[in-house]
């Protein structure tokens, strides 16, 4: 199916409510005090959920794309990635700022002492150097390393689930389900890295 340029520019702005909805209704809870009992641990599940269910997204389009002939699709992908940059942040930000109430020494401390802060960091560099990299001229700029840069996206699709699966105490049904989605969505891959490698 094709979109006509117009089309194609309501899709993205559908897009953009789509994920900009959750932030303006979780902003509504907290305003309003329907964060639950912990608000704190609330802002941070829920921004955390949509960091890595946007990163599913975007692993999802490019095989939706090609398999249902929806081109147009692929327009979206930069867009939806820098939306998992934008909920990481805001995780990370809540993280530090409402339960660690900007004790830098202590993020450090964190990173260094419980595993899944440290797999958590690195996931959000990998998604910090490719938001950051995600504009045309510098992909332009870069060449046939601003691909290999990009790549890493699919790291990024292991080690999030995998903090997600490291940070629950008890519940490990819905993780492990997110650990096989993930490694679902990178064995549709496969044929592209045994081209690479
Ligand atoms: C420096 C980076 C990060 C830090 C410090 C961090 C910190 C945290 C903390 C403190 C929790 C709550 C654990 C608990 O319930 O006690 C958490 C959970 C979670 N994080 Fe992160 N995180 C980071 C990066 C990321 C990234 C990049 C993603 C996704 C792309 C992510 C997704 C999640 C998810 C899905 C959960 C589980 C939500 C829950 O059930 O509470 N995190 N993280």
């Amino acid at each position: 199916m094709r979109l006509t340029p117009r089309g194609v520019w309501w899709f993205k702005v559908l897009m953009h409510l789509m994920f900009l909805t959750p932030i303006a209704f979780l902003a509504a809870k907290v305003l309003t005090d329907n964060a639950g009992g912990d608000p704190v641990q609330y802002i941070i599940h829920y921004t955390g959920m949509g960091a890595l269910n946007a990163l599913v997204v975007t692993l999802v389009i490019s095989p939706l794309a090609k398999r249902l002939k929806l081109g147009f699709l692929m327009q979206t992908r930069r867009m939806i990635g820098l939306y998992v940059f934008v909920y990481a942040s805001l995780h990370i930000f809540a993280f530090v700022s409402l339960d660690l109430l900007f004790a830098w020494g202590f993020l450090l401390e964190e990173v260094v002492k419980r595993p899944y802060i440290l797999v958590g960091a690195l996931t959000y560099i990998i998604l910090l150097l490719l938001a950051v990299t995600s504009f045309n001229r510098l992909k332009k700029k870069m060449g046939r390393s601003w691909q290999k840069l990009h790549n890493w996206v699919y790291l990024a699709a292991l080690l999030a689930p995998i903090h997600f699966y490291w940070s629950v105490k008890s519940e490990i049904i819905e993780p492990s389900i997110y650990i096989l989605i993930c490694c679902g969505l990178l064995y549709l891959r496969k044929a592209k890295f045994l081209k690479q490698h």
